[in-house]
């Protein structure tokens, strides 16, 4: 049922999440997902976040790119895409999105231009928690509007936050409560309001300095336009993401304390009522569960002394081995349990790792026609 399962979200799904713990493989799943889906025929988008620099330069990506970029060609024939399909990755850069977004939603370029300049706004965005999220879905927003791609893969950073962006609709102005964006702001005509703004300023001014608390006037301004769009938009995408276009796939690999931080998501996910698709274990010896044990049977009758003993040395060594494969492949039923309608699949640890392309197309085959 699982091949079923993930080769239907691969042709069907306009977008898919991929959640998980720091280091558990997101960014590699995210890129063998995408891999996998344009290989079946689909314009694919891959957004990551924070690629390791060997996978940045295998997806041909870069920090700074203000535009996704499609593997080359040639790149895309030698793993087996061929149009329609095509493969397409961005490493989202959020302040060059925030900045986008800013220039787009200003009436005046002017304005847009002192916000942009704004010292208080160049540490908003790098620096305000979520900043990232809204970012990413800032980016995926226009992709699904622009409808150059069939589907996108959205990596998430390494964070609980990474659903954040999800949670409330007003989350976005929590970081600026409305009440105090009123204070900072001059020119009410409420003389209360007017003198406890004055008071607001000094008190600002000797502890920042009028230039400083100046320039944070100007940007609790300009941005609250900004933070408006992003909760409006944010209600739109809460909607967006509940939807059956949309899937969520929580990555772990077999140690605890990543699988407890993807539960954490599964519960998150439950909450949010978000389509939770499935699990996928990373790094997981699973796949050697049914492989036959070293036994007699394989030597021939007239086998020699030492290859006996050789025999017997692989018993010794494979028995733990084995123990570990049935170990994962049971965790791997629990989550498939835990998925209820969903699927579970398991990936190997590569040796080699999984920066290059060769390697991206063996996940992407697993994870293809996993049982096989
Ligand atoms: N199945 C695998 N076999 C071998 N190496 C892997 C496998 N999956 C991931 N890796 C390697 O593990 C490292 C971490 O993977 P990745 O960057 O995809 O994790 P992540 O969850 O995105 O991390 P972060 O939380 O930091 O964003 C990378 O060097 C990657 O090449
Ligand atoms: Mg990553």
């Amino acid at each position: 049922m699982s091949v079923v399962e993930l080769s239907r979200l691969l042709a069907e799904k306009r977008v898919i999440v991929v959640c998980g713990a720091g280091g558990v493989g997101k960014t590699t799943t995210s890129a063998s997902l995408a891999l996998a889906a344009a290989r079946g025929g689909r314009r694919v988008l891959v957004i990551t976040i924070d690629p390791s620099k060997r996978l940045a330069q295998t997806l041909g990506v870069s920090p700074h790119d203000p535009e996704p970029r499609a593997l080359p060609l040639e790149r895309q024939r030698a793993v087996g895409i061929e149009g329609p399909g095509s493969l397409t990755a961005w490493m989202l850069d959020p302040q060059a999105v925030s900045d986008r977004t800013v220039r787009s939603l200003a009436t005046d370029p002017a304005k847009a231009d002192l916000l942009l300049q704004n010292r208080v706004y160049r540490h908003v965005t790098s620096m305000v928690a979520g900043m990232q999220e809204y970012t990413a879905v800032e980016a995926l927003h226009r992709f699904i509007e622009d409808d150059h791609y069939d589907l996108v893969l959205l990596d998430t950073p390494p964070s609980r936050n990474a659903l954040r962006f999800l949670d409330a609709p007003s989350r976005a102005t929590a970081f600026l409560d409305r009440r105090v964006i009123r204070l900072f702001v001059p020119g009410s005509h409420n003389p209360i309001r007017q003198v406890a703004t004055k008071m607001f300023e000094r008190l600002l001014d000797l502890a920042f300095g009028s230039a400083a608390r100046a320039e944070l006037q100007q940007f609790i301004v300009l941005f609250e336009q900004v933070l408006v769009y992003l909760n409006r938009n944010q209600t739109e995408m809460q909607r967006f993401f509940a939807s059956s276009d949309v899937a969520f796939l929580l990555v772990s690999t077999p140690r605890q304390e990543a699988l407890d931080e993807a539960f954490y998501f599964e519960e998150k996910t439950r909450d949010l009522s978000l389509p939770l698709a499935g699990y996928i274990l990373n790094r997981s010896r699973a796949w050697a569960a049914n492989r036959p044990m070293p036994s007699e049977e394989l030597l021939p009758k007239d086998a020699s002394a030492v290859a006996r003993r050789a025999l017997t040395k692989l018993v010794e060594l494979a028995g733990p081995e084995a123990e570990s494969a049935r170990q994962h492949e049971g965790l791997r039923e629990e989550l498939a349990v835990r998925a209820g309608e969903g699927f579970a699949l398991a990936l190997p640890e590569l040796p080699s790792g999984a920066s290059e392309l060769e390697s991206l197309v063996v996940l992407a085959d697993r994870l293809a026609a996993p049982d096989t």
